[in-house]
């Protein structure tokens, strides 16, 4: 993230939440999303519920079925028009995401279904090709359990060692530990660059200059971040960047590994199969150069051009606006909950993106979730898929909101006020 979304700059025109601006038309963006206008158990939605999956613009929904109404076909396989038509605009997905990033060429962006198949793809293609029993792998302590358990399993069966940054009772990346865990024996970082159960944005510019200078690579699990803030890999000098599709107003079954191009060619193929070779005779097979090396079988196409129409929505919006936006969502709702009676903030790190995990006293998140649910208002309640975070604060669970670019302060709220019902029921 150039810009992480605490620093954004506020000015009185960006530090509107439910009021249209020349910079920030709120009313034209949610329209654009037919499910923000239905209501569940009576009530209008409050979509709360964005680090697990954010909704869908229509734009995307159309262009999904155009697909299959207009021109589908499988790509790179066929000579006849839809084939044509189909790869032209698969490929086009490709290159709004290499963009997107600011990628140097097309060839270092690797579909997948999603950012865990990412990672997995990263700790098996590149960890089982060059690392050896002894070498460390350092993690944070705030990973989602997609960039724990690769990492795991290649300890169990390379013998690697897994260090693990701790965060302090805020929830930063504790910087001067990383340090500490450091060495020449370190070959990757792999680290979130904002949590999804606490919203701290990790310095990652600063962990990606210190790891390099000990000779090892970094990866940088962006789901959190690209939603929210502009992202550019050149810039940050990183060496693996992924995404999901599915949390960046984009289809489910698609995401993104970013790789530089010539890490990605020295690394071992993941899946192999149709579409990934240069050649196979029964003696031996020879292999594709990245992107296609990496993508054996035929892949997501309709959700791989839905997701370049995602990047075209948010860029049309503009990302430092949408930062911007989230940014004032984010200060207004985290001083309202402040007053709730009883309710704690878990994660309160000086750098936030758009999410706010918080317990209230004597109630189950469980509880509340259905509790704010029957209001109309979706939370996720439970460990977020990161129980090390969970046991580090010493709460099973937690309840979180998280925001995207078609959040209101009024929603909040809405959110607000279903809490306060919500303490008085179980009070
Ligand atoms: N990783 C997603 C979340 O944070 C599903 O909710």
């Amino acid at each position: 993230m150039n810009k992480p979304s605490n620093v954004v700059e506020m000015t009185p025109e960006t530090n509107l939440g439910d009021n249209s601006t020349a910079a920030y038309d709120i009313e034209k963006i949610r329209a654009d999303f037919p499910i923000l206008s239905r209501e569940v158990y009576g009530k209008p939605l409050v979509y709360l519920d964005n680090g697990a999956s954010a909704q869908k613009p229509r734009q995307v929904i159309d262009a999904i079925s155009e697909v299959f109404e207009q021109y589908y076909s499988n790509v790179h396989r066929g000579v006849h028009w839809t084939s044509q038509q189909s790869t032209t605009a698969f490929e086009g997905g490709r290159s709004k995401v290499a963009k997107f990033l600011n990628a140097p060429s097309e060839n270092e962006i690797i579909f997948t279904r999603g950012a865990t198949e990412s990672i997995n793809l990263v700790a098996h293609s590149w960890g089982r090709t060059f690392l050896k029993a002894g070498d460390e792998v350092i993690i944070s302590h705030m990973e989602h359990h997609a960039n724990i358990v690769p990492w795991q399993m290649l300890r169990q069966e390379l013998g690697i060692d897994l260090k693990v940054v701790p965060i302090d009772d805020d929830g930063n990346f504790m910087f001067d530990e990383y340090e500490n865990l450091l060495s020449p024996k370190t070959k990757l970082v792999a680290v979130t660059h904002v949590s999804n159960a606490l919203g701290s944005v990790v310095p990652v510019k600063d962990v990606i200059e210190k790891a390099h200078a000990q000779g090892a690579l970094v990866l940088l699990d962006g789901c959190q971040a690209v939603p929210h803030a502009a992202v550019d890999v050149q810039d940050l000098d990183v060496d693996f960047y992924v995404f999901s599709g599915h949390k960046l107003y984009g289809p489910t079954g698609i995401g993104v590994l970013w790789g530089r191009e010539d890490l990605l060619n020295s690394m071992t193929p993941y899946q192999t199969g149709g579409e990934m070779i240069s050649s196979v005779t029964f003696e031996k097979t020879t292999f594709k150069k990245a992107p296609h090396r990496f993508e054996a079988g035929t892949p997501a196409i309709a959700e791989a051009i839905g997701l370049g129409v995602a990047i075209d929505y948010v860029q049309a919006i503009g990302l430092d606006n949408i930062a911007a936006h989230e940014h004032g969502v984010l200060q207004y709702a985290t001083e309202r909950l402040l007053t709730i009676e009883g309710l704690k903030i878990i994660g309160t790190a000086k750098e936030k993106a758009a999410i706010i995990s918080f317990d209230l006293d004597g109630v189950h998140p469980h509880d509340l979730g259905t509790f704010v649910d029957r209001a109309g208002v979706a939370v996720r309640v439970g460990h977020h898929c990161a129980q090390p975070v969970m046991d580090r604060f010493g709460v099973a669970a937690t309840a979180r909101a998280s925001f995207g670019l078609y959040n209101t302060r009024g929603e909040v709220d809405a959110l607000v006020d279903a809490l306060e019902e919500t303490r008085k029921f179980f009070g």
